[in-house]
């Protein structure tokens, strides 16, 4: 028997090998198609049974991606939803049952009902090496782990390890999945096939639960349960949120089977499939999916990036481009200026690299303090982020150009100055382009590919290719006062910053924010981006002549420049906003996300972005922008009910 999306031997052993190999994709996933293929190799092993069954994937890309997410965006109906979860529920109970022993060689990512169906088998085995990453992310598509990963991943690896992975959607690598149970073994590839041969045979009964952790997932489920709740709370409310609150009610009540959920209970398929919040938050992974094939129009390929400019932003690319396996020079005008960008950079490692100190000198010797910039020579990217003054850019790049290889992209970071002014300088304007980053670059995945006015398509290109390399989100934007994301943020801030010149607490308008969805309330904003930049930008925004809000002078007169200097509209002590909790938030979220809304709908108007898609793909990932409400011009155009046309 042959398959589309499988291939099924049979050795010599009497093991059977079964290579997933989804037609026409580079990735696997785990389609209608796929899984009713996987049903029918199920039945063709029945007769004469293997000695065991061993799953691989015979893509380079990973192991299984998931389900196909396509699918989910033609779920029409409550019927259409349990079918989809039945389906894959009925199968990989069926893969738990066989009487043989089956074995899933994770290598590459094994997301989602990937890993569900590994957790189905009696043993999971994962290749140690950088790109294998085990997770269940349903929660980020508003979504539970429906076909049986709410049931066996808590039996697996224990209900509080469970429960983090399923509420936050994080991924593992082959050893932390090892050491928490979720593997049995982390093998290094080139003994991946033996080892798994050597396991299947093995007789050895699945992994059990310490008797704690028994406990933890029997009688003590409601005490385990209501903490998760807790902490839940504090990070998501359940109307904009419902996803994590059904996963652990459909853990701790139904043994996590979603079918067993009668409709009509807030974890129901019905209710969970059907929100909003679901539909929105597919609607922003496509949206990111569209980000990231910006990168795909160009084959440009860049090893070294030179920084020049070791400040709050240039230190930060430096040592995210580092992080990202770019070889980086770093230049400013003395070693003294560049030092605490690399104290910094090392500070992020020792987290990324959660204290593993020899992948910290590794990524810290691609990172090489440059202050005569002898990088510029040999860089593929070069990447200004000096002071914001335009003659003092325009001499760098003059001399930036004469130095340079002659095919390497030109770059500035600037906030607020024209690309086409900046270039002006060079002897060959077309080169620059601008590559722009947002504070903290490490938590901010977009970058606004700027546009200018003279700059060359292919620069263009390759600007978000190298964008891509480094693992950030482009988003080509044209050359016009804030590009996309700050001229959304400024009218925004603008307008809470008039509502404390009106008298009202910083408190009770950034609680009110919060609560509409935003990461973080517009006066605390200002204190982190600092009261003196904010006064900058609302210049470059509104014009000189506009009125800055007088709360914001005040303060910056007193040299209250926000978190930096200590105090600004909060006081700032060990990096956390000193807040009175108890003020009430006020009922003034519609009229502070307005100017936010209006601000995008002109960006599409003035094709800033292409598109009203691409807007709000801009200021969720730049700003992050309540994801559940799909973007800005989505919830403007659901609002109000119009049919938002492109530019
Ligand atoms: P910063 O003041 O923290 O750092 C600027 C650095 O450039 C200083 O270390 C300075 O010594 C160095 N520098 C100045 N002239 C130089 C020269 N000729 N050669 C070598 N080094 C030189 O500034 P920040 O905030 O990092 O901003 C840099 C650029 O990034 C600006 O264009 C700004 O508009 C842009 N930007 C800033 C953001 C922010 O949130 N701070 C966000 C996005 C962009």
């Amino acid at each position: 028997m042959t398959y589309k999306h499988w291939r099924l031997t049979r050795d010599d052993d009497g093991l059977a090998w079964l290579d997933f190999d989804t037609a026409d994709s580079a990735t696997n996933t785990l389609s209608r198609d796929a899984l009713s293929e996987f049903d029918h190799v199920l039945s063709a092993l029945t007769s004469p049974a293997p000695k065991g069954l061993i799953i691989r994937s015979a893509k380079s890309a990973g192991f299984i991606a998931g389900a196909n997410i396509e699918e989910f965006t033609r779920i029409d109906s409550a019927e259409a939803a349990r079918e989809l979860v039945k389906r894959g529920w009925d199968i990989f109970n069926r893969l738990a049952k066989v009487p043989y022993p089956t074995l899933a060689l994770i290598r590459g990512h094994c997301m989602g009902g990937g890993l569900e169906l590994s957790l189905a088998c009696r043993y999971r085995i994962a290749v140690d090496e950088p790109g294998t990453r085990m997770a269940l992310p349903e929660v980020m598509l508003g979504i539970v782990p429906a076909w049986g990963g709410m049931m066996r991943l808590p039996k697996t690896v224990g209900p509080a390890v469970a429960l983090d992975m399923m509420l936050t959607g994080k991924g593992m690598d082959a050893r932390r999945a090892k050491k928490i149970g979720l593997v049995d073994a982390a093998v290094p590839v080139r003994v991946m096939d033996n080892a798994a041969r050597m396991m299947v045979t093995s007789g050895a009964p699945a992994r059990k639960l310490s008797g704690l952790q028994q406990l933890m997932n029997g009688p003590l489920k409601p005490l385990v349960a209501a903490k998760a709740r807790k902490q839940v709370a504090a990070k998501a409310r359940p109307e904009h949120y419902p996803a994590p609150y059904a996963i652990i009610d459909t853990w701790a009540k139904y043994d996590g089977n979603a079918l067993a959920v009668p409709a009509g209970d807030p974890a129901s398929l019905e209710a969970i499939f059907q929100s909003p919040t679901a539909k929105n938050l597919v609607r922003v992974f496509f949206l990111q999916e569209r980000l990231k094939s910006f990168g795909k129009a160009s084959d440009f390929a860049p090893a070294h990036v030179h920084v020049v400019g070791a400040g709050v932003m240039g230190g930060d690319i430096a040592a995210w481009c580092a992080l990202r396996g770019m070889r980086v020079t770093l230049q400013d005008q003395s070693v003294e200026r560049i030092a605490p960008a690399i104290a910094r950079a090392r500070k992020l490692y020792e987290k990324k690299h959660r204290g593993d100190r020899k992948q910290v000198q590794f990524t810290l010797d691609r990172l090489l303090p440059d202050p005569d910039g002898h990088g510029i020579a040999r860089a593929d990217v070069i990447i200004e982020a000096i002071f914001e003054d335009l003659e003092v850019k325009r001499r760098l790049f003059a001399e930036i150009e004469q130095r340079a290889k002659p095919e390497a992209l030109l770059a500035t970071n600037t906030s607020s100055l024209k690309i086409e002014d900046i270039a002006q300088a060079l002897k060959d304007p077309t080169r620059l382009v601008g590559i722009h980053f947002f504070n903290p670059v490490a938590m901010l995945p977009l970058v606004e590919v700027v546009d200018g006015e003279q700059s060359d398509d292919a620069q263009v290109q390759r600007a978000a290719a190298f964008v891509r390399k480094i693992d950030k989100l482009p988003l080509p934007v044209k050359s016009a006062p804030g590009f996309l994301v700050n001229a959304v943020l400024g009218p925004y801030m603008h307008e809470a910053l008039k509502c404390v010149d009106e008298g009202m607490a910083p408190e009770a308008i950034d609680k009110a924010l919060v609560e509409f969805g935003m990461p973080m309330g517009p006066i605390e904003l200002v204190d982190t981006v600092g009261l003196d930049i904010a006064v900058a930008a609302g210049k470059t925004l509104a014009g000189n002549n506009a009125e800055p809000p007088r709360a914001l002078m005040q303060r910056v007169d007193a040299g209250k420049l926000g978190r930096k200097s200590g105090e600004g509209f909060y006081v700032w002590k060990d990096g956390k906003a000193q807040k009175n909790d108890s003020v009430e938030a006020a009922a003034v979220a519609p009229r502070i996300i307005e100017p936010l809304l209006q601000a995008a709908r002109r960006c599409v108007e003035n094709a800033v972005v292409a598109d009203a898609d691409l807007a709000d793909a801009g200021v969720i990932f730049g700003t992050g922008f309540a994801p559940f409400r799909g973007g800005p011009m989505h919830y403007l155009g659901q609002r109000d009910n119009t049919v938002v046309l492109p530019a």
